[in-house]
């Protein structure tokens, strides 16, 4: 499989990428939250990626301490968060979920490390850069005085790199967004009480599953809730897209509405997206510039596997994927498009590590590596 950031890297940021691996293989590297379905999906990208780092520590909670991962061919033990110290270590990478990473994200950036963090915690702190490499790598440094930096939700960071070529053309002034979202963003026990839940269910039609991680139970159902229920009658989730990708792509007044659903699909967060902009859209030329982005496949056809991604086509892939891109018959400066990419991927792991390679790259001295 082509590797989207391979195509980032070499299209737009790395001129000599031996020089990026040379400079991070005296990093000391700690994954927060290690055990987790973000934080495997990190060891699996550094393999794929060649993410180089000198020494590496595995963390969680007190239920995981004292568990043996194998990579790169060593058995690392897995550490408590608890009693682990922070001193001399580089970077961490943080997703052991929000209350984790409110409790301790700041009290670890304060040891040293620069905490590159997937949850929901600090990514509307003012003090913190909220990243998506393709989009706004260029404020990577700006907020390090935190030491801290956010990854996206795992449905705003596809989005805002679907639409930044869109606004870019043709200026964004309105997003309507319908997200289908999988069972693995409930993490490892989500996507467990779904493949149970749903066996249970095929077993017995009228045995009901438990809802678990999820507001209610998924299989053969959809959830219009993800995350709290806010007063505004919105959700947590759907306010965290408008909210982010606000901030991402420096819109503030962008006008954002979402409803995200939780689907029974296993893994990739799928989007129905509509867009209106201040100027006329041409069909030929927002398919060319959205073909033409790096880290995107865009599907032209109208057959499946030509004219649309699937959640089962896209799992596994480091692109986002493009698909059914129509003009509002109605208003010529709206139009649609629908938008797949795998969450754990793209939608966390690969824009956390694509993070920290700008770091690395940037060869300023943020990273206190011995590297440096
Ligand atoms: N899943 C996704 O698609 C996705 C995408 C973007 C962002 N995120 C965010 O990333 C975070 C993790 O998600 P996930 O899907 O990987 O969840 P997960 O599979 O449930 O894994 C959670 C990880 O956090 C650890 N953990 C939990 N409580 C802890 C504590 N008090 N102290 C230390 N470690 C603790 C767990 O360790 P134990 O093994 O010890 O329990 C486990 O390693 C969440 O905040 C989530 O919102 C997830």
């Amino acid at each position: 499989m082509i590797d989207a950031d391979n195509v980032y890297l070499s299209e737009n940021k790395v001129s000599n990428r031996d020089k990026l691996l040379t400079l991070s293989t005296n990093l000391k590297v700690a994954i927060v939250g290690a055990t987790g379905a973000v934080g495997k999906t990190l060891l699996e990208l550094f393999d794929e990626r060649n993410f180089d780092y000198g020494q590496i520590w595995l963390i969680a909670s007190s239920r995981s301490a004292g568990q043996i991962i194998h990579h790169r061919g060593v058995n690392h033990q897995v550490y408590d968060l608890e009693t682990f110290d922070f001193r001399g270590v580089d970077l961490v990478f943080s997703s052991a979920g929000t209350a984790t990473s409110k409790n301790w994200g700041r009290r670890i950036a304060a040891q040293g490390p620069v905490v590159i963090d997937n949850t929901n915690a600090f990514r509307m702190e003012p003090d913190v850069g909220l990243i998506v490499p393709q989009v706004n790598s260029n404020q990577v440094l700006h907020k390090l005085k935190s030491r801290i930096i956010a990854n996206p939700n795992c449905t705003t960071i596809p989005m805002v790199r679907a639409l930044q070529p869109v606004h870019q053309e043709y200026s964004l002034n309105k997003l309507v967004i319908s997200t289908y979202q999988a069972a693995s963003g409930g993490g490892i026990a989500g996507l467990e009480q779904f493949t149970s839940g749903s066996q249970l269910v095929l077993d017995n039609p009228e045995a009901i599953p438990e809802a678990g991680r999820f507001q209610a139970p998924l299989p053969f159902n959809l959830i219009p809730r993800i995350d709290a229920l806010l007063d505004s009658g919105f959700t947590l989730e759907e306010q965290k897209i408008a909210q982010e990708s606000r901030k991402i792509m420096g819109l503030p007044k962008l006008n954002v509405t979402a409803t995200a659903v939780r689907v029974p699909v296993m893994n990739c967060h799928s989007q129905a997206i509509y867009f209106e902009c201040d100027s006329r859209l041409d069909y030929s030329r927002l398919t060319t510039i959205l073909d033409d982005t790096g880290g995107i496949i865009l599907y032209r056809g109208i057959g499946e596997a030509e004219g649309y991604p699937t959640p089962r086509g896209v799992s596994g892939s480091d692109h986002v994927h493009v698909g059914r891109v129509r003009i509002d018959p109605d208003n010529d400066r709206a139009g649609w498009m629908w938008v797949v990419s795998d969450n754990l991927r793209v939608g966390a792991a690969l824009n956390a590590i694509q993070i920290a390679e700008d770091l690395i790259q940037s060869e300023s001295s943020v990273l206190c590596a011995s590297a440096y």
